[in-house]
């Protein structure tokens, strides 16, 4: 509860009980757009973004990574903000265009790039590809030879394993990212060889969901010993080092935030490790983070649709599950299934009732739960369930298309007005 409050107090706001955003009440917003939805708040995100850039050294800039969230309102955002964009495929490429980015301030990562991604992108302009593999280093090759295109390209590294760190690890053991350390030279080889590739940066990611600033640090230590290895062996100095995203967001009431004045401290440590490195002079730092940035601002909603009692074990059924949000439910990769923070925004104060409930969806199987054996007020038929840290990975990670229910709609509160960026959709296919 107590978690759930603060997250309220620190992105949104509350009067009379409920949920406020920018003076907005939640029941009219879900009266005006219909539940189930998400609705957005502006505000969160630019916090997160200049908390972000107060820790990060001048030489660091910021590139959102659009899988978080792809809705073009997000780009926009952060475009005005002076921030670059990382896409992971020909369609993140096209919104990314279409929300009005410059070609050389977008990424591409990401495993499995095909040759048709690849020459679109190569043929209408890309910042630099990600290589995430020697076979992709041939085709970037190949593909840039044929179009008569110099390409800016760098190798994402997965390094070996003592840079671990954060809930979901993907790097320091076998996996479909980057290319191993141990082959990165091999990599920096066939870049050598090629004269329509450029050799841009290093990019390194090992994980997602980071809480700890000392991870964090470790990681890009890491990172910046790689780097210097590569741009030796080259013997060029570096132009790009992308540190990767993964910063984290508190989910589950044990978790604390990311303490960003230890990164901003950590940081400073290693800018001073690195002075004087003529290879690494002029290098210009990204992260490239979905999550801390957008993660906070979102908000699922969902209706008490009815409520019943099965055995002597209560019950909620919403008229949204885990059909908008998969990663609430538990199934979006965790290991242990922990509750989301997760209110009622028309009861905000109201003490708990005695007994604790599961919150469910209304799709015919028991993974939809969107919480379980949770602590609530006592619930109502037409009350508005809200689950937190619902801007990244929440409705675009999830099966919208199974069981054929509406799609949500999206709504974005900036400068106190509600707006609908996105309609709702009968199904999803
Ligand atoms: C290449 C790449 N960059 C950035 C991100 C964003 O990660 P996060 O949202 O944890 O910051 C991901 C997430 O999977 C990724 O694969």
């Amino acid at each position: 509860m107590e978690h759930v409050q603060a997250l309220v107090d620190q992105h949104f706001g509350r009067s009379n009980d409920e949920l406020h955003i920018q003076g907005l009440a939640i029941s009219e917003i879900s009266e005006t757009y219909a539940t189930p939805l998400f609705v957005y708040n502006a505000e969160a995100i630019e916090s997160q973004l200049n908390s972000l850039r107060q820790a990060l050294p001048s030489r660091f800039n910021v590139c959102y990574s659009v899988k978080a969230n792809p809705n073009p309102i997000f780009m926009k955002l952060f475009l005005a903000q002076g921030c670059g964009l990382e896409i992971a495929s020909i369609g993140e490429y096209q919104r990314a265009i279409q929300a009005g980015c410059p070609p050389e301030n977008i990424l591409f990562a990401g495993p499995g790039k095909t040759e048709a991604e690849l020459f679109e992108v190569i043929s209408q302009g890309i910042g630099e590809i990600h290589a995430e593999s020697l076979t992709e280093l041939e085709r970037l090759g190949r593909i840039s030879r044929e179009l008569g295109k110099q390409t800016h390209v760098a190798v994402r590294v997965n390094p070996t394993s003592e840079a671990q760190g954060g809930a979901m690890q993907m790097g320091g053991k076998p996996a479909p990212f980057g290319i191993d350390e141990e082959n990165l030279e091999q990599a920096l080889d066939v870049i050598a060889a090629e004269s329509h590739l450029q050799f841009h940066g290093i990019h390194l990611f090992v994980g997602t969901q980071v809480l700890k600033h000392e991870v964090l640090i470790t990681q890009y230590r890491k990172g910046l010993e790689i780097a210097r290895h590569a741009a030796e062996y080259m013997d060029t100095p570096l132009s790009t080092l992308d540190f990767g995203g993964g910063l984290g967001i508190p989910y589950f009431g044990n978790e604390s935030s990311l303490d960003l004045e230890g990164l901003r401290l950590g940081l400073q440590q290693l800018m001073a490790e690195i002075d004087g490195d003529p290879y690494l002079a002029k290098t210009q730092f990204l992260v490239e983070p979905g999550r801390f940035l957008v993660g906070p601002c979102g908000v699922y909603i969902a209706r008490v649709n009815d409520i019943k009692v099965s055995r002597g074990k209560k019950f909620a059924i919403l008229d949204g599950g885990m059909h908008h949000h998969l990663a609430a439910s538990g199934n979006l990769g965790q290991v242990i299934k922990r509750n989301y923070p997760v209110a009622v925004l028309n009861k905000l104060e109201q003490h708990p009732a005695e007994e604790a409930i599961d919150v469910v969806g209304p799709l015919c199987t028991p993974l939809d739960t969107l919480a379980r054996n949770v602590s609530l007020p006592e619930l109502e038929i037409g009350d508005l369930v809200g689950i937190f840290q619902s801007g990244a990975y929440a409705r675009a990670a999830s099966p919208m298309g199974f069981l054929s229910h509406p799609v949500p709609p999206e709504v974005w509160v900036e400068r106190g007005q509600a707006i609908l960026i996105n309609e709702r959709k009968p199904y999803a296919h």
